[in-house]
């Protein structure tokens, strides 16, 4: 028998071969790129030409996973880098100062409050503009702060974050923190506060905690527990908060301000 006669289409086995292979490799396409898929639920799957894609890897953004819907507040749309108000002139805490004027009222004459407003003396620059910016855009709401916020260039908030970050900051003056400060609670999740805010290790964007007024710490770690503050870029601090109990509130609000451990 010669090769030329085995594979031709008048030999009947190798029409029968070829005519199996053909249907099996059809068969086996409907079956991994139609059938599977569309037995799935998932919404890329549905419809035919869905599930054709997704089973050929070829990505579907036209079908949005329910599950990553967007949060309907504003989020801080303010990008942190380490560097970003480093190097300010005299010229810009100048013009803060003179800006300043307008919040002595409320956060003290040289950035320390007599009422129960924050601190802002020696606050990181970083913190003082990204706050001012989310006041500003909403995504951090406050009665009082949004209206003082709205009307700030850019450039002023430059210019009163290179003020406040000039002043001298309260120092640590302290005897030893209590546990949650100092050590956290891993078993909740929850990594020790001086691992961001200072005092082990200090992270771009993390307030300078020292000094501030113990009813306003307490009000911000409850606004970060209950969701109403969710300016923290990815829920660093409303994931702390949440699994704090409201003793290790009171005793980081207390330390933090200065007050002698209960
Ligand atoms: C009428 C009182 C008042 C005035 C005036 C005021 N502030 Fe405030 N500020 C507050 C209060 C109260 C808060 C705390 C808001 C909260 O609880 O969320 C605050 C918060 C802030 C914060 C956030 C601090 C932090 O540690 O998170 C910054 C920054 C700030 N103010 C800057 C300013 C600047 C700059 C001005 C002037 C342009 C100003 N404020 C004017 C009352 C005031
Ligand atoms: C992983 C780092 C990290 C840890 C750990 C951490 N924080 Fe924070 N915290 C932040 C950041 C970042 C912010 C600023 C959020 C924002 O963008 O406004 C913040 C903000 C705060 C504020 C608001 C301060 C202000 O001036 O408005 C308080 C109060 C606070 N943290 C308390 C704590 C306490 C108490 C602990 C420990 C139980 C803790 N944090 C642990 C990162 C951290």
């Amino acid at each position: 028998m010669s090769d030329e006669r085995l594979f031709s289409l008048r030999n009947g086995w190798f029409r029968a071969g070829v005519g199996a292979a053909i249907v099996v490799f059809f068969l086996s396409v409907l079956i991994g790129f139609v059938w599977l898929p569309s037995a799935k639920s998932d919404p890329q799957f549905q419809g035919i030409w869905n599930a054709i894609c997704s089973a050929a890897g070829v990505p579907r953004l036209w079908h949005p996973v329910e599950s990553a819907v967007a949060p309907t507040w504003q989020v801080s749309t303010v990008e942190l880098t380490p560097h970003m108000l480093d190097g300010a002139t005299s010229l810009s805490i100048g013009r803060g100062a003179t800006l300043s004027l307008r919040c002595t009222m409320c956060h003290g004459p040289r950035g320390m409050s007599m009422a129960n407003s924050p601190n802002l003396a020696g606050q990181y620059a970083i913190v003082i503009y990204k706050e001012l910016h989310d006041f500003q855009t909403g995504a951090r709401q406050n009665a009082v702060m949004s209206p003082m916020a709205h009307d700030l260039s850019d450039q002023d908030m430059r210019d009163l974050a290179a003020y406040y970050a000039s002043l001298p900051a309260v120092a640590h003056l302290h005897g030893e923190a209590p546990d949650i400060v100092a050590h956290g609670a891993p078993l909740r999740n929850i990594p020790a506060c001086a691992s961001c805010h200072g005092g082990v290790d200090s992270k771009v964007g993390s307030p300078w905690l020292d000094g501030l007024p113990a009813p306003y710490t307490k009000a911000q770690l409850l606004d970060f527990a209950k969701g109403t503050r969710h300016n923290d870029i990815s829920e660093q601090m409303r994931n702390i908060a949440r699994n704090m109990t409201p003793e290790e509130i009171d005793a980081a609000a207390a330390w933090y301000a200065g007050q002698s451990p209960q």
